[in-house]
């Protein structure tokens, strides 16, 4: 199974990807994350680096690469879910033709997580993440337990988190109609507890009585 989630930034895109992936044993593949990772141990370009933390999106030859080696695992030989990727219309393009390339292989079904925007900022603004398990808190809708080693993103102040969302609406909402076009597009209601919003992802993809793949 071949799953995409598309989102602003705060949709819970990172949250649903873990429960998702959970529940029909597939790897995340989170660009985002793996961009962490290289800012973490020192591999991320500084010119690459400075977008990041502004709230800019990388160009796109710098991520289809990281894609198309990640893709070619063998864990994700069952499928995988893909959380951040692509985010403008020639990554689509590019991971059509990477996934063609990979024994015609094709995107099942691509999930867009509806959240206002308001709602968006308040979610930004107070996500810390637990630096050792990766998990994902929310000062007051999620709160970590006592001894979570938290960091709170660069990218989470709230200039960089203005300049995300405004990317947001000029580049990846541009994905919508491609995927429409391509009758890949599920719309699902972002709003609620994570459990719910997970449930009505399972209704969009016909799996809400399954019990994995
Ligand atoms: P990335 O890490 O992908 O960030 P993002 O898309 O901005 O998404 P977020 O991680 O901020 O939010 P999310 O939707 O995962 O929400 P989450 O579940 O954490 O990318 C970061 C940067 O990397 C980009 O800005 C860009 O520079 C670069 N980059 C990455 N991919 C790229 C690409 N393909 N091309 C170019 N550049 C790229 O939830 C947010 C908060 O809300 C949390 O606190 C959570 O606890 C809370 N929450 C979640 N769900 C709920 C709920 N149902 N109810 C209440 N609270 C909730």
């Amino acid at each position: 199974m071949i799953l995409v989630l598309v989102g602003p930034p705060g949709a819970g895109k990172g949250t649903q990807a873990k429960l998702l992936c959970a529940r029909f044993g597939i790897p995340q593949i989170s660009t985002g994350d793996m961009l962490r990772e290289a800012k973490r141990v020192g591999t991320l370009e500084k010119r690459y680096l400075d977008i990041m933390d502004s709230g800019g999106l990388l160009p796109d030859e710098a991520v289809i690469g990281l894609i198309a080696q990640r893709t070619a695992e063998p864990d994700c030989g069952a499928g995988f879910l893909l959380d951040g990727f692509p985010r403008t219309v020639p990554q689509a393009n590019a991971l059509d033709e990477l996934l063609a390339s990979q024994g015609g292989r094709r995107i099942d079904a691509v999930l867009q997580l509806d959240v206002p925007r308001p709602l968006l900022e308040e979610r930004l603004i107070h996500r810390r993440t637990d630096k050792r398990s990766g998990q994902i808190y929310h000062l007051v809708y999620n709160p970590p337990p006592p001894g979570a080693e938290l960091e709170h993103r660069a990218d989470d102040r709230p200039e960089a988190v203005t300049k995300r969302l405004d990317a947001y609406e000029a580049m990846t909402a541009a994905l919508l109609p491609f995927y429409e076009q391509k009758q890949l597009l599920r719309r699902v209601d972002g709003v609620g507890k994570p459990d719910e919003v997970t449930h009505r992802v399972l209704s969009a993809i016909g799996r809400s009585g399954s019990g994995g793949e």
